[in-house]
């Protein structure tokens, strides 16, 4: 790919396209927002207009297929991942799509087969592995602050914003362990550099049928654990600690850190307290790699085949564990 911008397309007029990805792609650099298409041309136009948006496309389809769109950002349902993404993959496009990648094992099988395949890499919108805290902390571990990471607290809750939100469908895969346990268990696989081994999880489950909190412990070999809370049922926090042999860390938001979030590391009675957040939007590093990887500037790093799999096996090992715990 040449020095010209790369041109995103987009599938949808999600939240999180017009909060998340829109404001980072600008801040970014190196990519204009070519495209979107929705299904509803009304909305779509309003959108695109909106934020900045060049070309309104009747569909999905028309975003994945359109010759002058060089990456797609797929920011639909959970449960609407998988299609659009091989659409995407299959048309020769880059592909970003969002969290969780898929619904389930299968459906992250079947988009990983197409993605090794493909000619354009494939990536999960975990953007928090490109931040500057993720190596501050994998520096601190690595470097022994705590000693040897035993067990990760995660809690991670929201509201909603109402009864009629996606998170509440469990046909497009809502719930807090699709929607935000998807996070910690990636997280705890990048700290604790392995796949987790069993679970343990007692769930509450929403009239509408999605899980609406999951409490349990993910253990990885060498009797270490993550000790998870995901609710949609608590205010917004996702406070996370990091409990070694010789101390911990404390972590205000491990997954989109702002200027005022913390890494603390505390020792014996000393606390050391480290601003890691930045002041870009929390997109914008993740951006920044994917042009530079599609220009043949960088080596793709946290493409999907390598890391999406786990995470999925690791999310049905959680459910599997919830509905043992009701027979
Ligand atoms: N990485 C992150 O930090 C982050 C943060 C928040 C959310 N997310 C992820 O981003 C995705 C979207 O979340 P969101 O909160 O932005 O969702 P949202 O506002 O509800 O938007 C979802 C969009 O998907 C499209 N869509 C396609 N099929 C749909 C269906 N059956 N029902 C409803 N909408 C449908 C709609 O666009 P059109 O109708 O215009 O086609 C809709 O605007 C989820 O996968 C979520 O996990 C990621």
């Amino acid at each position: 790919m040449t020095e010209q911008k790369i041109r995103w397309g987009i599938t949808g007029t999600a939240r999180i396209a017009r909060d998340g990805f829109l404001p980072a792609l600008r801040a970014a650099g190196g990519g204009a927002a070519y495209a979107v298409g929705g299904r509803d041309p009304e909305r779509t136009r309003h959108f695109a207009a909106e934020n900045g948006v060049q070309h309104v496309l009747e569909s999905y389809r028309a975003v994945c297929e359109d010759p002058d769109v060089d990456a797609v950002y797929v920011p639909t349902p959970n449960g609407v991942h998988a299609e659009i993404t091989i659409m995407a993959l299959e048309a020769g496009k880059a592909v970003l799509c969002e969290k969780p990648l898929c619904g389930n094992v299968d459906q992250t099988a079947n988009v990983l087969k197409v993605a090794h395949r493909s000619v354009r890499p494939l990536w999960e919108a975990f953007v928090f592995p490109f931040h500057d805290q993720t190596r501050q902390i994998l520096d601190l571990l690595a470097n022994g602050a705590i000693g040897t990471l035993m067990q990760i607290d995660s809690s991670f809750h929201f509201h909603p914003e109402s009864r009629n939100d996606v998170r509440y469908r469990p046909e497009l895969a809502g719930g807090p362990t699709q929607d935000v346990g998807c996070y910690a268990i990636r997280l705890s696989r990048l700290l604790m550099s392995s796949e987790p081994e069993m679970a343990l999880s007692k769930a509450v489950w929403a009239p509408e049928g999605v899980d609406e909190e999951m409490n349990g412990i993910l253990g990885f070999p060498g009797n270490r654990y993550m000790v998870f809370s995901w609710s949609m049922r608590m205010p917004g926090q996702s406070f996370t600690r990091l409990l070694g042999t010789g101390g911990e860390i404390r972590l205000t938001n491990p997954y989109h850190a702002r200027t005022t979030d913390t890494i603390e590391v505390i020792v014996g009675e000393d606390t050391q307290t480290i601003l890691a957040g930045s002041a870009e939007p929390t997109f914008a590093p993740c951006i920044r790699h994917i042009h530079a990887a599609l220009r043949g500037e960088e080596e793709p790093r946290h493409l999907a085949v390598d890391e999406a799999m786990g995470n999925a096996v690791a999310i049905e090992m959680v459910f599997e564990s919830a509905r043992r715990a009701e027979t």
